[in-house]
């Protein structure tokens, strides 16, 4: 349920992202009821609970909490390939562009992109390998984003998923899915994570973002490999002592919050009818299959996209800029339909203005 009826009126309807989330008064509860021990000496019950029920849940036979989705695909990216090895991505995932140069600087890859706007298909990742020729890096992994955070909250289509590990296979290359929000990509298409993440060598996903908890996400997979990912977490000083705090939350998410991405998934969709109804706005409703709403300010537009961010933020309404004429608005469980029609107003007034 949104909680926006009870957000005082100075409070901003903040759509920047799903990860401003703050935890309910329930989950506040299950926190400070947690039990708790040293998890880096195995010893916390909750954090132990949590990772038996990720694996559960992702369909692996282990998993790892670590403390945020870039440690996790870090790790992931350490776990499947060496130095100069190449990752191939589709255009703009989060583990080559938003995590601050990591992959190369710490796992010592490289990047190959494979076909445009985020999600690729089979034939374009045949493409994309690079041949056997010392001259080229050696492609290692393929890493895949799911529901796409940059391409708008798009899902990756399963059929090409499956196309797409059945050549990787073929190729003795890794699989990585990364899936900071395979809880939406499950609820829009009604498959189950542990399905979504069946083609997956590993898995990373958030408990912080869409499901609301403070802090938190897994590397879930084999057992091997998460025993070794659980040495590379203490070696990125990832390793956490009475996480049980923070475990609590995650679990009290994975039980309450999951089905109600519903809702942010419908509110996305109200948001995006509205701003298409709006002189000057480029946005395609039909696109939004989740809770990230892209948009573009025409070229005819009185303003580029960072004037328009700081004049919503002035009347209360904090989207962001993610080029000069795009933007891009997310739905969660602190924003409501009540919300949306009023930041969508506010967004009409701005550029009508
Ligand atoms: C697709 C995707 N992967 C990974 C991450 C990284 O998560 P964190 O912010 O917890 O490091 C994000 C964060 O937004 C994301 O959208």
């Amino acid at each position: 349920m949104g909680r926006s009826m009870s957000r005082p009126m100075s409070r901003p309807i903040d759509l920047r992202s799903d990860t401003l989330t703050r935890p309910t008064a329930a989950m506040r509860e299950a926190m400070a009821g947690a039990e708790v021990g040293d998890d880096v000496y195995g010893d916390d019950p909750s954090v132990n609970a949590l990772e038996e029920r990720s694996a559960e849940l992702l369909g692996k036979k282990a998993a790892l909490f670590v403390p945020s989705g870039t440690m996790a695909n870090q790790i992931a990216l350490l776990l499947h390939c060496g130095r100069g090895d190449e990752v191939l991505v589709g255009e703009g995932a989060h583990c080559m562009f938003y995590e601050s140069g990591a992959g190369p600087a710490w796992a010592g890859v490289s990047f190959g992109v494979v076909g445009t706007g985020g999600l690729f298909d089979a034939e374009q990742l045949r493409a994309a390998l690079k041949p056997e020729n010392i001259h080229f890096p050696q492609s290692r992994l393929v890493a895949v984003e799911n529901t796409h955070n940059r391409a708008g909250g798009r899902v990756f289509p399963q059929s090409d998923v499956e196309a797409i590990a059945a050549l990787a296979r073929e190729r003795g290359l890794a699989l990585h899915l990364d899936g900071a929000r395979i809880w939406n990509a499950a609820v829009a298409t009604g498959r189950s994570p542990a399905q979504l993440a069946a083609p997956f060598d590993s898995v990373s996903a958030c408990f912080s973002k869409g499901l609301g908890a403070p802090v938190g996400s897994v590397l879930a997979g084999g057992r091997e490999g998460i025993a070794k990912a659980r040495r590379l977490r203490k070696m990125l000083g990832g390793g956490m002592r009475q996480a049980g705090i923070l475990a609590a939350a995650a679990l009290y998410a994975l039980d309450h919050h999951r089905e109600r991405l519903r809702e942010d998934h419908d509110n996305a969709r109200l948001l995006a009818e509205r701003l298409s109804e709006v002189a000057g706005v480029g946005c395609e409703p039909d696109r939004v299959e989740t809770n990230i709403v892209n948009f573009t300010l025409e070229p005819g537009a009185r303003m580029d996209a960072e004037e328009l961010v700081a004049r919503v933020r002035a009347k209360g309404v904090l989207i962001n800029a993610t080029g000069v004429r795009a933007l891009r608005a997310v739905t969660h469980l602190d924003v409501d339909g009540d919300d949306i029609e009023r930041g969508a107003r506010v967004l009409g007034e701005v550029l009508g203005e």
